[in-house]
């Protein structure tokens, strides 16, 4: 039998400080994740001088717990991966640099790892028998890019957006309707309550690319909506404003994403990122999938926000690659997936 391969992933990259192991790309031995949005929420957003300060007192806990639960120590870890980008630069930077003392102390080979890809790869956690290549959709707060998996760690994005990300989108409206941040969890709750037919916000069209996305507009529509309701002194049922939002994007979403799929001649499709996460999408696109033949996968919620356990997914697979990196590994704040 082969010896088993062990990662040990830091992520960092925004709120989250998280510590995982991962053996043989596949199951997740630990995956440790200290919160910081509680700290954020008194502000309505992340903080960024407030979350790096925040990594750099947590990750070591972290990193000492991940190691703990998996039951192993320092000496059965084959790479430590961590991301290196795209990400706040002052908070990538408290992992990347906890990565590189650890394997500078320890001789463990080191890997960089991009968050987007460790998005994708939440995937194969629970999906064993998934495979390159399928289409992935990945939306986050930071991104909404429609991403052919050609191989492990081989992509091509054939759709982005052309301003905001879909959580961003999210969290802007639900600050709008007084829901706080974050704002993609309150709204998939009180949607529940709403009626998603109740008002028509508009789904954007980007002529130049059929594949891109735009929420900008949407999100000027729900403001507009609002302040139409004020001057008008109209009671606003947030329940609606929530459910209509949400069928919007998830509308487009699901459109854009199964036309891609069939267009590209694919079979399987997969989603990622904290969005990924919002129940009525996650029906939607099992409904979709089911009627055009097309399968469809998706990670459990707590590897569709941010984790260390699909970094170490990621990481295991570049690792078997041959992907090394050395001390001179450095935070990326704007890396480009595909690039190293
Ligand atoms: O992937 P993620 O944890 O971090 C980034 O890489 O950006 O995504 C966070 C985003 C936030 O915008 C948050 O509002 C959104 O994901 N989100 C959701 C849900 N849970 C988190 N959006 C819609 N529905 C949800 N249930
Ligand atoms: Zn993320």
């Amino acid at each position: 039998m082969e010896k088993d391969i062990l990662i040990l992933a830091i992520e960092s990259s925004c709120d989250e400080t998280a510590a995982a192991v991962v053996r043989n790309g596949r199951e997740v031995l630990s995956n440790v994740i200290s919160s910081q949005i509680a700290l954020h929420t008194l502000y309505g957003g992340v903080v960024p001088e407030i979350a790096s300060r925040k990594h750099i007192e947590k990750i070591n806990q972290v990193i000492e717990e991940a190691l703990a639960e998996a039951g192993v120590t320092l000496k059965d870890i084959d790479a430590i991966a961590v991301t290196y980008g795209p990400g706040l630069v002052g908070a990538l930077l408290v992992g990347v640099s906890a990565a590189k003392a650890i394997s500078f102390a320890t001789g463990i080979p080191l890997i960089g790892v991009h968050h987007i890809e460790g998005h994708i790869s939440a995937n194969f956690i629970e999906n064993k028998e998934l495979e390159p290549p399928f289409v992935c959709l990945v939306a986050s707060g930071g991104h909404s890019h429609l991403v052919v998996v050609k191989d492990y760690g081989e992509y091509e994005i054939v759709g982005r957006t052309r301003d905001d990300a879909a959580g961003e989108a999210f969290d802007k409206v639900a600050r709008a309707i007084g829901l706080g941040y974050p704002g993609g969890p309150k709204i998939d709750k009180l949607s529940k309550e709403g009626n998603p037919e109740a008002i028509h916000f508009p789904r954007a069209k980007v002529v130049e690319n059929e594949y891109d996305f735009s929420f900008s507009g949407l999100k000027s529509a729900v403001l507009n909506y609002l302040n139409g309701c004020q001057m008008k002194g109209e009671t606003v049922n947030t329940a609606d404003v929530a459910a209509s939002f949400q069928k919007a994007v998830i509308d487009v979403l699901v459109e854009h994403s199964v036309h891609a799929v069939r267009q590209f001649g694919f079979d399987k499709f997969a989603i990622a990122g904290g969005v990924a996460s919002n129940s009525s999408l996650r029906a939607a696109f099992e409904k979709e999938c089911a009627e055009k033949g097309i399968r469809f996968y998706h990670p459990s919620p707590v590897y569709c926000t941010d984790n260390a356990a699909m970094i170490g997914v990621a990481g295991y697979y570049e690792y078997i690659k041959g992907v090394r990196d050395g001390y001179d590994l450095n935070a990326v704040p704007n890396l480009k997936l595909g690039e190293r």
